[in-house]
């Protein structure tokens, strides 16, 4: 078989095992590829902005691609002045497209985020879109993230069921709604068992202020450890073409327990876009110049990394960010990558990932780019 897929081909159907024929077919709308390295078809929904599918088996319908919204308020060009009402615009706007998966936290900030999607999401933009935001990450919490990774400079962790309990209340009033669909742990506070976090947590569903629950940042045993109190609808954590350590396990367990995966960072916080040739590029003020990839020595080396991108995407006939979001959306069904822009030309690229077509050829190259210089924090 070799391209001319008909509308036939892209007809839900289930994963498959062994060998297929499909090696030379690009991947398009709804399809990813099985564990022998084929594609294969997921669902699509005509007639929608964007193809969807649910988060983990039992989560609500969110397009597959969605809106990370911390560079905001948050993290990145901070120097900057903040154009609220150009972020409310493409809140609204990666609605239309589709991307309903809309991720906060209240450690952006803190709070500044949070607030901004409240302003963004009211009325029907609140319907339309699935809202997450996370708890457990503090400024001065109770155990320091250094070493394991921090999504907000300075932040310490806090998984207390108290501050859980209070923090879910204070989210649903920063974000204008009487329920968040989905709430995730930043992070996990190694000083709080994980089942006491949690259990606050599912306090949370049994209230009705959330949907859903959600881990962050974790492992297969500790996935394990908070599925025996209350099921788990989805885990986020860092993936892209440069960090690809969930592929290993966390993954692979998620799929087989319909759990959904939601990178974060999926262009490498910008850099694989090809924006950044040197350290002196990245904007003042911003969490990257602290993280070792970008250290000029380092991100030089990176640069062969998005060299290799740029060409599978001239060949492709895409950007290099829709080839990296590409690359991950073909991780599987149950990935949901959640791009992050302020800036409306970019939403829209990135929106264009989920129609571009990745051949073997293709996804052999980028499963071959080589490994980047640094760690991630
Ligand atoms: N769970 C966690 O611990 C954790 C950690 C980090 C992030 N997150 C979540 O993941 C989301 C995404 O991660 P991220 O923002 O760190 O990294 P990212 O999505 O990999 O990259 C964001 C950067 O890329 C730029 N960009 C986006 N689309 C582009 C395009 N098409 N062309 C050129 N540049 C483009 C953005 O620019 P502009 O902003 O200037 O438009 C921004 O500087 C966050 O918003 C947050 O919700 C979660």
């Amino acid at each position: 078989m070799s391209g001319g897929l008909s509308r036939g081909d892209l007809a839900p159907r289930p994963l498959m095992e062994g060998s297929c024929d499909l090696q030379s077919t690009p991947l398009r709308r709804g399809w990813i590829r099985c564990g022998t390295g084929c594609v294969l078809t997921t669902g699509y929904e005509e007639g929608l902005a964007m193809r969807t599918t649910t988060l983990g088996t039992n989560g609500p319908e969110v397009g597959v691609i969605g809106l990370g919204c911390m560079g905001m308020t948050a993290s990145y060009d901070l120097a900057t002045p903040r154009d609220d009402s150009t972020s409310i615009g493409v809140i609204h706007q990666a609605l239309d497209l589709g991307m309903t998966l809309i991720d906060t936290a209240d450690a952006y900030g803190p709070y500044t985020n949070e607030e901004l999607v409240g302003r963004a999401l009211t009325g029907e933009h609140r319907q339309r879109a699935v809202l997450a935001t996370k708890v457990g990450l503090v400024m001065g919490g109770s155990s320091p993230t250094a070493g394991s990774g921090t999504a907000s400079p300075g932040a310490g962790r806090n998984g207390r069921p108290e501050h859980v309990r209070k923090s879910i209340d204070d989210s649903l009033r920063r974000l204008g709604t009487d329920h968040v669909d989905l709430y995730q742990l930043h992070r996990v506070d190694p000083e709080v068992p994980l089942e006491e976090t949690w259990g606050a947590m599912a306090e949370a569903v049994a209230a009705g202020k959330t949907r859903h629950i959600g881990l962050s940042e974790v492992s297969v045993d500790e996935i394990r450890q908070a599925q025996a109190v209350h099921p788990v609808t989805s885990v986020q954590s860092e993936l892209s073409l440069w960090t690809r350590d969930v592929l290993a396990e966390v993954l692979p367990y998620c799929a087989a327990q319909g759990i959904a995966l939601i990178p974060f960072s999926p262009l490498g916080r910008g850099f694989l876009t090809g924006r950044f040739s040197s350290f002196d590029d990245l904007p003042q003020d911003d969490f990257r110049r602290q993280l070792p990839r970008f250290q000029q020595e380092a991100l030089r080396a990176n640069l062969a990394i998005v060299g290799r991108v740029r060409e599978i995407a001239e060949r492709v006939g895409a950007s290099p960010a829709q080839v990296a979001l590409a690359w991950v959306l073909t991780q599987g069904r149950q990935v949901v990558p959640i791009p992050g822009t302020k800036t409306p030309k970019y939403l829209v690229d990135n929106a264009g990932a989920a129609d571009v077509e990745l051949r073997a050829a293709d996804l052999a190259d980028l499963d071959a780019l080589p490994a980047p210089e640094g760690s991630r924090y």
